[in-house]
């Protein structure tokens, strides 16, 4: 057993049932002037105000000098599986193209296909395993994964054990998601490519127990909601559950078809129509907002208040990836979240750690502090004396230390 003592403020101390919403989603429990203690196994056994701290066995202890501890981040949308930068097109966007016409040109997520089919499993693994090494110092402490810069059966395959290896060698949870629907591959005219998703692919994914969930990009150009559908229902089969790319650009009916599948969750959301919000209310779908991306590529922002306004539930992740959202810092996005979609830091915190765990089905054992829950928290910083300060110190990294069980 360990005991850490002194916590100034010790956040998100509870255990909900389901992703927060209402009054519950704009408060953030916490005790002041706190322990934790941890048994051997790395599990939450006990904490409570300092007043009621006792020790009897003489267990270690460690004195934390008032700094905040806090549930890991959780980011439940990323592509941080990839070949290679594209800050060869960050530039044409600094020179003035936007990421929808440098998609036209043959750059966007085709460019990172191309490299991807081109790279070993091997380096890319190893390339993997230095970002989310580098996400674990950020704080995050469980993450989703995607494919879908493969767009080809051996480049699909070949993400998808490379997140398998992934989870098998880190001490945090990893989710895969089967995103092969991400775009068009040159080589197909798109009937085929989706024949080839459904009868190819997902048969040996599902064989290999490759992936959790799957994922389309259901949007103008890409995948429609019909196709979309055809895909998630083949997903479905197989018991892949969908968590989808939706209403990035366009809004063309994407939400109404993952609500009918039973969606866990409908990212990015940046274009609502407002039938949208009313489709997705009172549902057990959650709304992952991006603003990372919006920031990157100049985007508008997901009208946050609108969706808790009916009662939606709201998620805050990176979409870390090469094209959209060359960020893994989840600190910055809980700050994004305040700055432009306007979230309390309350609505912000418990967006990016107990809502987050239901984006990625690990309610029951991480995203908050609970008797019985995995020790996966974070020690911050002295600087931050407050939770308000975690947004407030933008593009910071305030995390001094990161315990994984
Ligand atoms: O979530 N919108 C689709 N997919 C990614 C971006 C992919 C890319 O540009 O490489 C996203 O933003
Ligand atoms: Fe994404």
């Amino acid at each position: 057993m360990t005991h850490y003592i002194n916590i100034g403020q010790l956040l998100q101390v509870r255990n909900p049932k389901k992703p927060l919403i209402g009054n519950d989603f704009n408060k953030l429990p916490l005790i002041e002037n706190a322990y934790l203690s941890i048994d051997k196994q790395g599990i939450i056994s006990d904490f409570g105000s300092m007043q009621n701290f006792t020790n009897p066995n003489q267990d270690k202890t460690l004195d934390v000098n008032g700094k905040i501890i806090m549930p890991a981040w959780i980011d439940s949308h990323t592509h941080l599986v990839f070949a290679a930068s594209r800050a060869d097109e960050f530039v044409d966007k600094i020179n003035g193209l936007s990421y929808e016409e440098i998609a036209a040109k043959g750059g966007g997520i085709l460019n990172s296909a191309k490299k991807l089919n081109e790279i070993d499993e091997t380096l890319l693994y190893r390339k993997s395993v230095v970002l989310l090494n580098e996400a674990i110092k950020y704080g995050t402490g469980a993450i989703e994964i995607k494919s879908g810069y493969g767009l080809s059966p051996e480049g699909e395959l070949k993400m998808l054990r490379v997140i398998k290896k992934l989870k098998e060698n880190f001490k945090i949870p990893i989710k895969a998601t089967f995103l092969g629907a991400h775009a068009i591959p040159e080589k197909y005219n798109k009937n085929d490519y989706i024949d080839l998703l459904i009868n190819q692919l997902l048969p040996v994914i599902a064989q290999e127990k490759l992936a959790d969930y799957i994922d389309v990009f259901c949007e103008k150009n890409y995948f429609s909601a019909d196709e979309t559908s055809k895909i998630l229902e083949a997903g479905l089969k197989y018991g892949l559950k969908p968590k989808i790319h939706a209403n990035q650009f366009t809004s063309i009916g994407c939400i109404e078809k993952a609500i009918r599948h039973q969606a866990i969750s409908v990212d990015h959301l940046e274009i609502m129509k407002n039938i949208d919000y009313k489709i997705l209310s009172n549902t057990n779908t959650i709304a992952t907002l991006l603003p990372g991306c919006s920031f990157f590529i100049n985007i508008p922002y997901a009208p946050a208040k609108k969706m808790i306004d009916y009662n939606i539930p709201i998620v805050l992740a990176t979409d870390f990836n090469p094209g959209s959202t060359p960020t893994f810092n989840m600190n910055f996005i809980v700050s994004l979240g305040s700055i432009k979609l306007k979230l309390t830091p309350e609505q912000a915190i418990n967006a990016a750690t107990i809502n987050a765990a239901f984006a990625m089905e690990i309610q029951d054992t991480y995203g908050s502090i609970a008797r019985g829950k995995k020790a996966n928290f974070l020690i911050l910083k002295n600087y931050i004396s407050h939770y308000n300060e975690i947004p407030y110190f933008f593009a910071t990294n305030p995390l001094d230390h990161h315990i994984i069980n």
